[in-house]
């Protein structure tokens, strides 16, 4: 929101259902406030509704859920303009089996793999794999859907869970069960129009939620761009063994992608391997790549839909944008809502940082904590050291009863690459 609501080309903008951050906005080029509408992110018809009432020009979709509900083909029947990709697209997130036999119908670099049913292939599987395996439930699963095993027994505990006690529900009728890869993860995103893919920069996420790595996974805990694992050169192989087999296969099978193409990489001692695909921007990735693009993201967007991002080059700044997420008091588990948060006035001066909302409301005047993720709070600068230290300092102006954030987001890279 922060992003388009920078581009002259607007002239009202509606968030649904938005949250305290963004009801704060306002586009810069006519002081007119973003409107939050209390339409829910899975209210499909509740949101084609509020496009006809609004009579709004475009649909920017972020969420991976309402994409798989095919929410792109339902505004086009009803002949409204939409970004994103449509239902059978958004499958390469949708789907974890439909994405792993697309790699492997086109030689997508990735992990050794197989796609089960039932339980007893697959504990074979694991058995042949030595127990050290990613089980992944093949639909959504509010990013609770991939088992990292160690060893056979926890693959075996795994695999019943998904497939025997079904505790995904459908989402886990089927699994992959992917070779564990070691290394060093990395994020990859790429603008398509249906036919051209832009690579983006590269960042890096911190999904779990300790310091050095340690604790549950979580949707993530904070990222930078650019990281120098890998190199200008390594990015534009990774954009040649990935992506071009992507758009050849897109384009064998009739898959018309217009959105966000994000891989998740590792990089391993063969090379870069595909993870997993997602669908639409990624979070924390988004909140370190929208300052450092220069380009109007409602151009780029439309470009998108048109099908000629041909026409135009991403621009980048060369700073170094840090995101460091604050968290509510025991996420990725329980934890309370509700807490005042204090200290966005004061950061809200300073130079090259930005507080992007997650889980917050407004309550009353007081901005309050509504989510697991709260802010994701972002700086950029000359290079990693000084873009942490500025993220850091602004962390440290802001208080809410039982904030957690971890105190190393890039430290791995800095002196690397
Ligand atoms: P995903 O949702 O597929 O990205 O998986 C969540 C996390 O699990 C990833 O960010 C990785 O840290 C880890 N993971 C997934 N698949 C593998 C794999 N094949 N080898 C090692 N780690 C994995
Ligand atoms: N960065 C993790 C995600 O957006 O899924």
């Amino acid at each position: 929101m922060w992003k388009l609501a920078q581009s002259p080309h607007l002239t009202q903008l509606w968030c649904a259902p938005g949250n305290g951050g963004i009801a704060q906005e306002r586009l810069i080029h006519r002081g007119a406030p973003v409107a939050c509408v209390s339409v829910g992110a899975e209210d499909v018809p509740g949101l084609l509704g509020l496009a006809r009432e609004k009579g709004a020009d475009l649909t920017v979709v972020g969420p991976d859920n309402p994409l798989a509900l095919g929410i792109v083909d339902q505004f086009q029947r009803s002949g409204l303009r939409i970004w994103g990709p449509n239902r059978k697209a958004a499958e390469f997130e949708s789907s974890k089996v439909f994405a792993q036999q697309f790699m492997g119908r086109y030689g997508i670099p990735t992990a050794r793999s197989g796609t089960f049913i039932s339980a007893e292939p697959a504990k074979d599987f694991a058995t042949t794999l030595e127990g050290g395996c990613a089980v992944k439930a093949d639909g959504l699963a509010l990013g609770k859907g991939v088992l990292v095993c160690r060893n056979l027994e926890e693959a075996t505990q795994a695999i019943d869970q998904i497939l025997v006690r079904k505790s995904f529900g459908e989402a886990g009728a089927r699994i992959v069960i992917q070779e564990l890869l070691a290394g060093t993860e990395v994020s990859l995103h790429a603008l398509c129009d249906g036919q051209v893919a832009k690579l983006f920069p590269t960042s890096q996420d911190h999904k779990r939620a300790l310091d050095g790595d340690q604790g549950p996974n979580t949707g993530g805990m904070g990222a930078y761009s650019p990281t120098p694992f890998l190199s200008d050169a390594q990015l534009a192989e990774a954009g040649r063994k990935i992506i071009e087999p992507w758009l050849r296969g897109c384009a064998a099978e009739g898959i018309d992608f217009r959105g966000i193409l994000y891989p998740g990489l590792m990089l391993t001692r063969d090379g870069p391997k595909v993870l997993e695909f997602n669908a639409r921007f990624g979070d924390p990735e988004t909140q370190v790549y929208l300052p450092r693009l220069e380009n109007d993201l409602v151009e780029l967007l439309d470009a998108s839909v048109r099908g000629e991002l041909n026409k135009l080059e991403l621009r980048w700044s060369p700073s170094v944008a840090v995101c460091v997420v604050m968290a509510s008091g025991g996420y990725p588990g329980s934890y309370v809502k509700g807490k005042p948060i204090h200290g966005l006035e004061a950061v809200a001066r300073l130079a090259n940082t930005k507080v992007f909302h997650a889980g917050t409301a407004q309550a009353g005047d007081q901005v309050v904590t509504s989510g697991g993720r709260v802010l994701g709070v972002t700086t950029w600068a000359e290079d990693l050291a000084g873009a942490r230290q500025a993220a850091y300092a602004a962390v440290n102006e802001i208080r809410f009863e039982g904030a957690q954030f971890r105190r190393d987001i890039g430290v791995k890279a800095i002196g690397a690459g």
